[in-house]
C-alpha cells in the first residue's frame, strides 16, 4: 500500500522536473493532482482498506498530496520567472542596429534651376518682378506690337479663357512673360511720371501654349524674362549679360551664338543659342543643329517703351526671354522636356 504512494510521489516529482512552460504545467496538474489522477483514485479506494491500515495510509497520502502541491507551486514560480525573462529578452532593444530611413522630399529640378537663375541675375543687379498668368489680349499681344490679326501671333498658339463680351480684348493664359514688361514699366512710370527710374528686372513664371508636345516642346513651361531700361543701354550690354549668364551656368569656355531673328517687340531681335551638351556642336537628337535655342532677345522696340511710359528718345533698353527647362536640360543632361511634369519619381529622385 505504502509503496504505491511512494511510486505516485516519485512519478509525479520526476514528471514535474521536465515541465518548462505554463501549458505543460497545467497538464501536469490535471494528470497528477486532478480528479482522475492516481493519487485521487487512491483516496477514492480508501474504503477498501483494512481498518488498521487506514490512519497510516491517510496520513501518508495527505503528505504525498501536500508534497506534490508544494512542488507544483515552486515549479510554477520557476516557470513563470523563466517565461517573463524570455519575453523581456524578446523586447530588448539593440541600440546598435542602424535606424530606419525617413523618406525625405526634395526640390523639383525646375525649382533648382529657377533658384540658380535668380541668384546669378541677382548678382548682376536684376530684381525679381512677378506678373500675372492670366493676361488680357491687350497686354499679351497688342501693347507688344502684335496688333489684332498680326501673323506673328501664330508663333504662340493661345489658350483663351471664357470671354463673354470682351470683344477684341479677350483673356488668355499668357503665352510668354513679355507682357510683364509693360506692367513693370507702367508701375515705374506711374510712380515717377517726370523722371522714371532705370529698370533691371527679371520676370519669371509659367507660360502656356497649345503646342505639339515633343522632346523639346511642352504646353506649359517656365520663362525667365529680362528687362533693362535706362539711358545709353546698347546691344553690347545685352550680349555681355547673356554671355555672362552662359559662363556662370556652363563654365568659361561655353560657346554662344546670337542669330538674327524677329520679334514684334524688339528691334533688332536675335535668338540666343548655347552649344549642345550632348554632341558638343555636331548635331544630335536633343539639339538637331548642334546648338540649343535658349530664348529670344533684342533691343526693346520704341513703341513698346512708349507703351510702358518711357520716352524712346531718352531711354533705350534690352530684353530677353529664356526657357528655364531648356537651360535645366543643358545643365543636368536631361534629354526630354516631358520628364519635367510627368511626376515620375525615378526622374525626380535624381535631383
Ligand atoms: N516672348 C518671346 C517668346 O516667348 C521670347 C522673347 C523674345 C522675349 C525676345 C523677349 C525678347 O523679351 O526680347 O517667344
Amino acid at each position: 500500500m505504502l509503496e504505491k504512494l511512494i511510486e505516485i510521489e516519485r512519478l509525479g516529482m520526476a514528471a514535474l522536473e521536465s515541465v518548462q512552460e505554463e501549458t505543460a504545467l497545467e497538464g501536469w496538474r490535471v494528470t497528477h493532482l486532478g480528479r482522475n489522477s492516481a493519487l485521487m483514485q487512491f483516496f477514492n479506494g480508501f474504503g477498501a482498506l483494512d481498518k488498521e491500515e487506514r490512519p497510516k495510509a491517510g496520513q501518508r497520502a495527505n503528505e504525498v498530496k501536500k508534497a506534490l502541491e508544494a512542488a507544483y507551486q515552486a515549479r510554477r514560480e520557476q516557470v513563470q520567472q523563466a517565461e517573463l525573462k524570455r519575453s523581456l529578452e524578446q523586447e530588448r532593444l539593440d541600440v546598435t542596429l542602424p535606424g530606419r530611413g525617413v523618406p525625405l522630399g526634395r526640390l523639383h529640378p525646375d525649382t533648382h534651376i529657377l533658384r540658380l537663375l535668380y541668384r546669378i541675375f541677382a548678382e548682376m543687379g536684376f530684381q525679381v518682378y512677378r506678373s500675372r498668368e492670366v493676361e488680357s489680349d491687350e497686354y499679351n499681344f497688342q501693347l507688344l506690337n502684335f496688333p489684332v490679326g498680326h501673323p506673328a501671333r501664330d508663333m504662340q498658339d493661345t489658350y483663351f479663357i471664357e470671354n463673354e463680351g470682351r470683344g477684341e480684348n479677350p483673356l488668355v493664359l499668357r503665352t510668354h512673360t513679355s507682357p510683364g514688361q509693360i506692367r513693370a514699366m507702367r508701375a515705374a512710370t506711374a510712380a515717377h511720371p517726370q523722371d522714371p527710374p532705370p529698370l533691371r528686372i527679371i520676370l519669371p513664371g509659367m507660360v502656356y501654349r497649345y503646342e505639339q508636345v515633343d522632346a523639346r516642346h511642352e504646353t506649359q513651361f517656365d520663362q525667365i524674362e529680362g528687362l533693362a531700361v535706362g539711358t545709353g543701354i546698347t546691344f553690347s550690354d545685352l550680349k555681355g549679360t547673356l554671355n555672362c549668364l552662359a559662363q556662370r551656368l556652363f563654365g568659361q569656355n561655353v560657346r554662344t551664338s546670337f542669330r538674327a531673328s524677329f520679334f514684334p517687340f524688339t528691334e533688332p531681335s536675335a535668338e540666343f543659342d548655347i552649344e549642345c551638351f550632348q554632341c558638343g556642336g555636331k548635331g544630335c537628337t536633343v539639339c538637331g543643329s548642334g546648338w540649343l535655342e535658349i530664348g529670344g532677345c533684342g533691343m526693346v522696340h520704341p513703341a513698346v517703351l512708349s507703351n510702358g511710359g518711357y520716352d524712346p528718345t531718352r531711354y533705350t533698353g534690352f530684353a530677353f526671354g529664356l526657357g528655364a527647362q531648356r537651360i535645366a536640360m543643358l545643365r543636368y543632361g536631361i534629354s526630354d522636356i516631358r520628364y519635367f511634369w510627368e511626376n515620375d519619381l525615378r526622374f525626380l529622385e535624381q535631383f
